[in-house]
């Protein structure tokens, strides 16, 4: 069973990313064969600072093995460093009917915020983007690819877009399955919403100090008085925090004692500060012994990148002879 992901490298990695996509990801390793890439040419959509592009693409890979991905046991590297993922999205793309790519979301969105539906706007990149997207995971055999929701569309692109290249040229893709997180709940952010870095209402896994502190002591809260029960004490946004990164029985305590009145917000908030820095003390020690060795994070890389391509080529050689590229 293989397994295959990406992450693009878009901004700093926050709570929501960690129990929504890393956390399955690291558990994932000990499940079968683990292909984890950083998706820095699908960033290349929204972010367009080449040296903001270098940082993010390193700090996700920082992140990660700080986390506890483990290099041993997974395949993990930066997708430019096996650029044949473009080429076979360009073979992929002359499969790709247009009708195909102008139902997705991710274009579709986009061309509906713009407020006059000026297709100009929308670059070429971003309504290509599911192919590119088809191309990480069937370059691969990938049996299985991990993904939040919000991704089953493309899920469902890539398994149509391999069907008419298998049709067209004879069977030379392996049909991915999604497997859709759906047991792992939407983490709030500060305001209540989805945390997400698009309403900048985020916990980031590796902030400085002072300022998560801030942010955590600025967590949305009704009025109530400290001495008032709260009957709905299980809905407060700091409890379903605490209930991520403090033990049961800890966040129990403090939902009861929310419940029955007498404490205070900002003794809840500190709480949970101080369990959110514990939760990630080992973390933050392997983070920063990685920041300090950057020629061992792109060993890792590299290495990643080399086991990828024995993958890779043998996939890229069906494919190039089935359409008489070679
Ligand atoms: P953002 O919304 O901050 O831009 P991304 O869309 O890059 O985050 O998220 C990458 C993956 O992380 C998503 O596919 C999803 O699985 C997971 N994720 C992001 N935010 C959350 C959240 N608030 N709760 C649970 N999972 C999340
Ligand atoms: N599009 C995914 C996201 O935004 C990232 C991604 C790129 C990906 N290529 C992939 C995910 C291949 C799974 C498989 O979250």
């Amino acid at each position: 069973m293989r397994f295959l992901t990406g992450i693009q490298p878009s901004g700093a990695l926050h709570l929501g990313n960690y129990f929504g996509a890393m956390l399955p990801a690291i558990q994932l390793q000990e499940q079968g064969e683990a292909y984890y890439f950083i998706a820095n040419y699908h960033s290349m959509t929204s972010v367009t600072d080449p040296e903001a592009r270098r940082r993010f693409t390193h700090d996700v890979a920082l992140d990660f093995l700080a986390c506890g991905l483990d290099p041993k046991r997974c395949v993990f590297w930066r997708q430019s460093d096996t650029p044949e993922h473009t080429e076979l999205a360009w073979l992929l793309s002359t499969v790709t009917p247009m009708g195909l790519l102008k139902r997705c979301h991710s274009y579709k969105d986009k061309l509906a915020r713009l407020a006059d539906g000026d297709e100009g706007a929308v670059n070429h990149g971003l309504f290509a983007y599911p192919v590119l997207m088809a191309a990480d995971i069937l370059m691969y055999d990938a049996n299985v690819v991990p993904v939040g929701r919000d991704q089953k569309q493309h899920l469902e692109v890539t398994r149509d877009i391999a069907i008419k290249f298998n049709e067209t040229y004879g069977p030379t893709f392996v049909l991915p399955e999604p497997r859709i997180r759906d047991e792992v709940a939407v983490v709030p952010g500060l305001d209540g919403q989805k945390m997400s870095k698009s309403y900048d209402n985020t916990i980031e896994l590796f902030g400085e100090e002072k300022s998560v502190r801030k942010k955590i002591m600025s967590l949305v809260m009704d009025s109530r008085s400290p001495a008032e029960p709260k009957p709905d004490a299980e809905k407060n946004l700091a409890i379903q925090l605490l209930r991520l990164v403090a033990p049961p029985a800890v966040a129990t305590d403090f939902e009861d004692r929310l419940r029955m009145g007498g404490l205070g917000y900002g003794d809840l908030k500190k709480t949970l500060f101080e369990h959110y820095w514990n939760f990630f003390a080992e973390p933050r020690k392997r983070r920063a012994e990685l920041a300090a060795a950057p020629e061992l994070v792109e060993q890792i890389l590299q290495d990643g990148a080399r086991r990828a391509r024995e993958v890779g080529h043998r996939v890229m050689k069906r494919a190039r002879l089935a359409c008489g590229l070679d």
